[in-house]
Parts: structure tokens; C-alpha cells; sequence
């Protein structure tokens, strides 16, 4: 797939602004702070309705402004979309598809697809699990995009049965009325089956991925591996053997009868997709905190290519984004990485200096200045 027009209006430092775009490659190049990321910002909010650099949306709506547009055309074989979304923060955003208003905005999810490489992956390796876990939900949510869904029942059942749960504690503390426990039976059922859902398909992905994973990073740092994903889960070594949706809800169910008391005393859903992580090796040891800088930059990387291999393997060819990655680089990754892109249907590349972006990626160039975009 590929964008054949993008539009943004109040959308960062964008009053206004088109951009229309070819398949294949294209570049914006500029000096730093004029707009670059912004652009390619929007056009990853549009496949997963986030942005890869803040976690709200106020930050992305124009200072002064009070909502924000983004529109592409979407172009897949022979269909051809426009998905519009007006961001509007403190209040629910809006979404259109071919100008009908009858859609909500998780129903753009799909039309879309994207693949972003950017500075802020390293955080998959150094950062919190947080990090991870959004990486492998992001990467399911575009395998298949019901799982929004899936996702955001999990997070609404998380909410209310913590909310149970530090009432409970309360009362606990304060020598009140003990919680009829029966309604936290009730809760424990819907976070087991949404919970099982949910890892039923990160366990999945991460099978998939693997693989794909090591053979990109071998191919980026040859002879620097291997690589090993490893799922670390809140209910324990059991789920290792685990492979039914059934067999999930019934760890799950288990890990939440044994941590209910400490729930109880702590007010909080101890248990469950929302603690676990996933534990990124490199040859023995795990990324995080034995890695160097250029290895745990690898990783990154290897991370997101196995991606986009997944996703073409599927049938889903995304957009690959690569914002200001080239220049973290040294020569020889850079041209690793370059060819390896190179192929895809559409490959958006920012740069601050045009010599950033290696030979291969000859393409389309626009300079970015000042929030203006024009074709070089
Ligand atoms: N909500 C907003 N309203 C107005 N301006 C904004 C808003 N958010 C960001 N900006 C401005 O956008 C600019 C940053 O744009 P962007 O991140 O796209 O730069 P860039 O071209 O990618 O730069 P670099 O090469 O440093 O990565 C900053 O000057 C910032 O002040
Ligand atoms: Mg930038």
C-alpha cells in the first residue's frame, strides 16, 4: 500500500500544508525543528492512532488551535481510500472514511499500515516494559486490526476491577464493611477472557517475529547475535507450555485466585498482560542494561524490519518510515538498513542533511523549511 496524498491542518507546526506522494521513495530533508517528523508523525497516527513520540494528543494540535486534521489517500492495488481524523483533545476524536462521518476512529485501523523507524526505538531495548508491550500490541493491532477492540475492553476491565479493588482496600484499611467478593469473581472472568485474547496473540506474534528478528539482525550486524525474544509473564513459568485461548483464561484465572489477597491489601490488579514484558536477548545476556549503544541500536532496528517482513509475509505491505535514522548510523549499517528498505512500496525518510540518506534510497525530495514542503 502506499499514501498518494497527504493533508494536515492545524496538526503541530502545520497550519496547513499538502503533500502529495509517489510510491517508492520519498525524503524530506531540512534543518532541525522545521517540520520533518511532524509529517511523518501524522502519517503514523493515521495506522495506529498514536503518535510515536508523545503518549496524549494535545501536543499534536497547532499551539493556539483547538483540534487538528490529518487526511491521506490510501492506495492498495486497485482500491483507493480517503481516512480522515480530527484530533480533539479533551474531547473523543472523529474520523471519516470517503467522507462518511458513520465510523469511529478505530474503524481507520487496517487502511493503513505502517512500519516507523525512529530515534525513539531505542527505548524498545533501554526502556521500561511499557515500551515493549506497546511495541508487540501496535504490531498485533496491524495484523489484525479487531484487536483495537480487544485491547481497549482490556484496558476498560483493568480500570474497573482496580477501582473494585482499591475500594476494597479501603474499607480494609479503614476497618469498613468487607467487599461482597462475589463482583470480583465477575471481573476476574472478563480480564481472564479479554486477558487470554490478548496474549494469546502477543504469544503468537512472538513466535512469528522471532526468527524474522534474528535474521535481521544478522543481517545488520553479521555475526553479532543471536537474538531471542522471550515472553516474561505475570502468571509464571506455566505459560510457556500454554498454547490454547482456554488453557490461557485458565492460568490466568489461577494467577488471580492466588494474588487476590495481595490485590486485596494492595488495591491493584497484580496479575495479567498489563505486568508482563518481554525480555530481549542478545546471545545470552538481555538487551537491556548489558547491551552497547550501537547493539541495543541494532536491535532496534532488526525489531522493526522483522516487522515490516511479517507484515509483507501476511499480505499487509506497510509503509516503511525511517525518521532521522540514517545519521545515528555508522556507513556500514546505514547501507544495510538502506538496501534492506530500499524494495518497499513506499519508504518516507526524513533527514536533517541530504548526504544522510544513502544512494540506494534515490527518490522523491522535498525540502522542509519552516513548515513549508516543496519539492526539490
Ligand atoms: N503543537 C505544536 N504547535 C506549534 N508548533 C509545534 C507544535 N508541536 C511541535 N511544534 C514545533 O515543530 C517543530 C519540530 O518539528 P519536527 O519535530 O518535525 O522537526 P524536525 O524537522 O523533525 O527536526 P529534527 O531534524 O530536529 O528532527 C518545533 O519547532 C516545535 O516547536
Ligand atoms: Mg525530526
Amino acid at each position: 500500500m502506499h499514501v498518494t496524498h497527504l493533508s494536515l491542518a492545524d496538526f503541530r507546526s502545520y497550519a496547513r500544508v499538502e503533500v502529495p506522494l509517489d510510491p517508492g521513495v520519498t525524503a524530506f530533508v531540512g534543518a532541525n525543528g522545521q517540520g520533518k517528523t511532524n509529517l511523518v508523525e501524522a502519517v503514523g497516527y493515521l495506522a495506529t492512532l498514536g503518535s510515536h513520540r508523545v503518549s496524549s494528543d494535545a501536543p499534536l494540535v497547532r499551539m493556539g488551535a483547538d483540534r487538528a486534521v490529518i487526511r491521506a489517500a490510501v492506495t492498495q492495488g486497485e482500491r483507493s481510500q480517503l481516512i480522515e481524523l480530527e484530533l480533539n483533545p479533551g474531547r473523543a476524536n472523529r474520523a471519516r472514511i470517503n467522507r462518511s462521518s458513520q465510523v469511529k476512529p478505530r474503524d481507520v485501523l487496517g487502511i493503513l499500515r505502517t512500519v516507523l523507524f525512529a530515534p525513539e526505538d531505542l527505548a524498545l531495548i533501554k526502556g521500561d516494559p511499557g515500551e515493549r508491550r506497546r511495541f508487540l500490541d501496535e504490531l498485533i493491532t496491524s495484523r489484525s486490526p479487531r484487536i483495537a477492540g480487544v485491547r481497549s475492553d482490556y484496558e476498560r476491565v483493568l480500570k474497573q476491577r482496580n477501582t473494585l479493588l482499591k475500594s476494597a482496600a479501603m474499607a480494609r484499611r479503614h476497618g469498613g464493611r468487607s467487599m461482597d467478593l462475589s463482583t470480583l469473581d465477575v471481573w476476574d472472568q472478563h480480564l481472564g477472557r479479554v486477558g487470554a485474547e490478548l496474549l494469546a496473540q502477543r504469544l503468537d506474534l512472538i513466535a512469528t517475529l522471532q526468527p524474522l528478528a534474528d535474521k535481521a539482525y544478522e543481517q545488520l550486524a553479521p555475526g553479532g547475535g543471536p537474538i531471542a525474544l522471550e515472553y516474561r509473564s505475570s502468571l509464571g513459568e506455566g505459560i510457556e507450555g500454554a498454547q490454547t485461548r482456554d488453557e490461557l483464561y485458565e492460568l490466568l484465572i489461577a494467577a488471580l485466585v492466588e494474588a487476590r489477597k495481595q490485590e486485596i491489601e494492595r488495591g491493584v490488579t497484580l496479575v495479567g498482560p498489563h505486568r508482563d514484558d518481554l525480555v530481549l536477548k542478545l546471545g545470552r545476556l538481555p538487551a537491556k542494561g548489558y547491551a552497547s549503544h550501537g547493539e541495543s541500536w541494532s536491535y532496534a532496528l532488526a525489531l522493526r524490519l522483522a516487522s515490516y517482513d511479517l507484515l509483507r509475509a501476511e499480505g499487509n505491505e506497510p509503509v516503511l518510515v525511517l525518521d532521522d535514522v540514517f545519521a545515528e548510523l555508522d556507513v556500514r549499517r546505514r547501507e544495510r538498513l538502506a538496501e534492506l528498505v530500499a524494495p518497499g512500496e513506499q519508504v518516507l525518510v526524513t533527514a536533517a542533511v541530504d548526504d544522510d540518506v544513502p544512494g540506494v534510497l534515490a527518490g522523491a525530495r522535498y525540502g522542509v523549511t519552516d513548515g513549508a514542503v516543496e519539492r526539490l
